[in-house]
């Protein structure tokens, strides 16, 4: 296995970003089939894995790849993880597992310094943001609601009711449907011109809540969306927070690690406002898959949502002897924090600074040459390190047909598989989307991202021209795009 994966990192520029799509019937051969009865050599088994697993997985380690939010691990770390695994590390309890225990403190810890947050944070290692957004909005309900509605459930409850920015993430909402308070009580504000919640409107709309006898619970602030890196005004979020006493948490899952860096803190002001965090070390930090993470100022904040003790789980719990069960609600899990604790070690903070400050500065040198080009439209001006742009052609073509050349390019990404860049729609148009956080990505890639859109676009554009389209705009019912 070290072998194999010593032999992906050497070749992961060669190999393609994506892979061939299989027939199912190919895959069924290779590894699906009938439940297994005799016992097989692992290391047969394991070729047979190799062969497929990886031929049909994106290759998530290639330099290239800019789409989503998407970084590569960093490899040790994934290693770590399995190590883990076959020990059986894992955070349960003081009694059991003391020091993989007192790593998941000690990191929760380190995060929130990090960004500016604490310098004694309480949390809780996740899956990922969405479980850490999850955590914070089922602690921000019950501390709206208390005791009683987590004994007896949200009936006799008033209707709580959310804000956040119309570009929050989907993992805020589906929390409300799922903490059963509905996803239409999330209130999605709109945003200004550079995709930051209007404070204004998110106030207006919540004294309107309060006055037709809604309890407004939580306010959420990004720092750094995934549409567009951008940062909301959390200074005056948790002034809101504070004025209508309302749980204010910000999801800086993606962005919120460029708080630790000089040209780029003064963004995160009022940060520390904040009564909960969501940050993703498998993002930023490169970390591999699974490690999340929800900062708070209390444990009291955790255990009151979510102790419970079973009578098969007695043990001690002062503030040294720390059991899991108290502060979240997974009770077997795997160990998440060590592997963000052996990189912190290995790298040390300030070589994730830089990392970071790299990353920015690429997305402003993209951000720069889109400007300048005639056959694009810089969407946004990114705040970190999302550069969210649009091909226009010379062409003159209706925003329809516009928007369908856009998602012709951001399709043909996973075509060409040199580079990923991605798309999403910001007011409404279609755009392509960087999103530079992968530790292996250089200048040299973000620009052959641009260039590939260019050629892509270019192609498009004379196809319908050469079909005799010069004059007038072409539009999206009339043609066909090849
Ligand atoms: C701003 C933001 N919040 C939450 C999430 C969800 O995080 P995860 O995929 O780790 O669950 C993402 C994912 O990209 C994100 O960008």
């Amino acid at each position: 296995m070290v072998d194999s994966v010593v032999s992906h990192l050497l070749t992961a520029r060669q190999r393609p970003i994506l892979p061939a799509l299989p027939e199912r019937s190919v895959l069924e051969a290779a590894v699906g089939g009938e439940l297994p009865q005799a016992a097989r050599d692992p290391e047969v088994v394991f070729d047979q894995l190799e062969k497929h697993l990886s031929r049909y997985s994106a290759n998530f380690l290639h330099p290239g790849i800019m789409g989503w939010v998407a970084a590569t691990p960093v490899p040790l770390a994934g290693l770590l993880g399995g190590w883990l695994n076959a020990l059986r590390i894992f955070p349960h309890s003081w009694k059991l597992t003391a020091g993989s225990t007192h790593i998941e403190t000690t990191v929760i810890r380190w995060l929130g310094q990090m960004i500016g947050f604490s310098d004694g944070a309480a949390g809780y290692v996740t899956t990922g943001g969405s479980f850490a957004n999850m955590y914070a909005v089922c602690v921000a309900r019950h501390r709206a609601l208390g005791l009683d509605s987590r004994r007896r459930g949200l009936l006799a409850a008033p209707q709580l009711t959310a804000y956040a920015s119309e570009h929050t993430h989907m993992c805020i909402r589906q929390s409300l449907g799922l903490l059963g308070i509905g996803e239409d009580h999330l209130r999605q504000i709109p945003v200004d011109t550079a995709c930051r919640v209007r404070a204004d409107a998110l106030e207006a709309r919540l004294q309107a809540d309060i006055a037709s006898g809604h309890k407004p619970f939580c306010i959420i602030g990004n720092a750094g969306t995934t549409n567009t890196g951008a940062i909301d005004d959390l200074e005056a979020l948790g002034a809101l927070g504070k004025k209508y006493a309302v749980w204010f948490h910000v999801d800086g899952s993606y962005g919120a690690f460029a708080a630790m860096c000089p040209e780029t803190s003064g963004l995160f002001k009022g940060l520390s406002l904040a009564d909960s965090v969501a940050i993703d070390p498998h993002k930023w930090l490169n970390i591999p898959f699974e490690a999340g993470c929800i900062l708070l100022k209390s444990w009291d904040d955790l255990s009151e949502a979510f102790s419970h003790v079973p009578p098969y789980l007695r043990a001690g719990d002062t503030p040294s002897q720390h059991d899991h069960w108290h502060y979240g609600f997974e009770l077997s899990r795997a160990d998440r924090a060590t592997k963000v604790w052996f990189e912190l070690q290995h790298y040390g903070a300030k070589a994730y600074q830089k990392l970071i400050q790299s990353h920015i500065q690429l997305a402003r040198k993209l951000a720069a040459l889109i400007r300048e080009d005639a056959e694009f439209e810089l969407v946004a001006q990114p705040a970190l390190s999302v550069v969210c742009f649009r091909y226009i052609s010379h062409v003159p073509m209706d925003t329809d047909l516009l928007d369908r050349v856009n998602a012709a390019i951001e399709e043909s990404y996973l075509a060409e598989g040199r580079v990923l860049f991605s798309g999403t729609v910001i007011a409404e148009k279609h755009v392509l989307r960087a999103c530079i956080i992968n530790h292996r990505t250089t200048w040299g890639d973000v620009r052959e991202g641009l260039e590939a859109a260019r050629r892509v676009g270019r192609r498009l554009a004379e196809g319908l021209t050469q079909r005799g389209l010069a004059a007038g705009k072409h539009n999206a019912r009339q043609y066909e795009l090849r």
